[in-house]
């Protein structure tokens, strides 16, 4: 019964270090992963692709292809060396799909209602044996309620702009901080004030500040939690 599979939920705001957590659980336990915001970031690719208008209000005719979209989005995740490898239709994306043009395609969609309901069921179909590990921003609150491990890990917008400029820098991208910094202010802000599914913790998730931690020691309380739950 699909109500028994194992869930874990990782929500929070961007750069927190969610996919890093998600794919670290996903190694020790062997469940599957949901990328939830990248299924948003494939909408805003394909939106971009048809140069659809995207501001409000939205045309019917814009909603219509939007909602054709979401439904026959053909895509594939494989594991492969400790990343995900994105697959639209055979083309590989997830570089692409990181990009920062993408990323505001994909908060306008992400702010659609039409387009968060096309994607409900199809979210849902990851949860499969022997478990799930899904990331977003309304795993817990939306999509799989019932989980069995709620968790919401926050940061200070700081804290995320500092860790996503080290890692622009030791790829040879320039950075600006302070530039980042208002950047996720500006997408906390837009995730956490939209009507559909706005970003927000589960009453009954655990949230984890993960400000003062390291990696390793934020997916060592996770993974105590989920030991709590399930077992593993
Ligand atoms: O986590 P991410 O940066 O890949 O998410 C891309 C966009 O999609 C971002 O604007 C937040 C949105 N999103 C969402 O609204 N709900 C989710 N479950 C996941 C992402």
């Amino acid at each position: 019964m699909s109500s028994e599979i194992p869930i874990i939920t990782l929500d929070g705001p961007s750069g927190v270090g969610k996919g890093t957590i998600c794919l670290r659980v996903a190694r020790a336990t062997g469940f599957h992963i949901l990328d939830s915001g990248s299924l948003y970031r494939l909408v805003g690719l394909l939106a971009g692709r048809r140069k659809l208008t995207l501001e409000a209000p939205i045309a019917p005719e814009v909603l219509a292809q939007l909602s054709e979209i979401t439904k026959n989005i053909d895509v594939s995740y494989v594991e492969a060396n400790g990343q995900l490898s994105i697959q639209l239709a055979g083309e590989e994306v997830g570089e692409l799909i990181r990009d920062e043009a993408v990323a505001a395609l994909a908060s306008k969609v992400a702010a659609i209602p039409e387009v968060r309901s096309a994607l409900l069921a199809r979210q849902r179909a990851f949860a499969e044996a022997p478990g799930l590990v899904a990331d977003g921003r309304d795993m817990g609150t939306a999509i799989f309620p019932k989980a069995g491990v709620k968790i919401f890990l926050t940061a200070s917008a700081e804290e995320r702009a500092k860790r996503r400029y080290k890692q622009l820098i030791e790829k040879g991208t320039d950075a600006n901080l302070a530039a980042l910094v208002a950047d996720l202010k500006e997408r906390d802000e837009r995730d956490m004030k939209r009507s559909a599914s706005p970003l927000m913790a589960a009453d009954d998730a655990r949230i984890i500040d993960t400000s003062e931690m390291s990696i390793d020691a934020v997916a060592r309380e996770v993974m105590e939690l989920v030991a709590e739950r399930y077992d593993i």
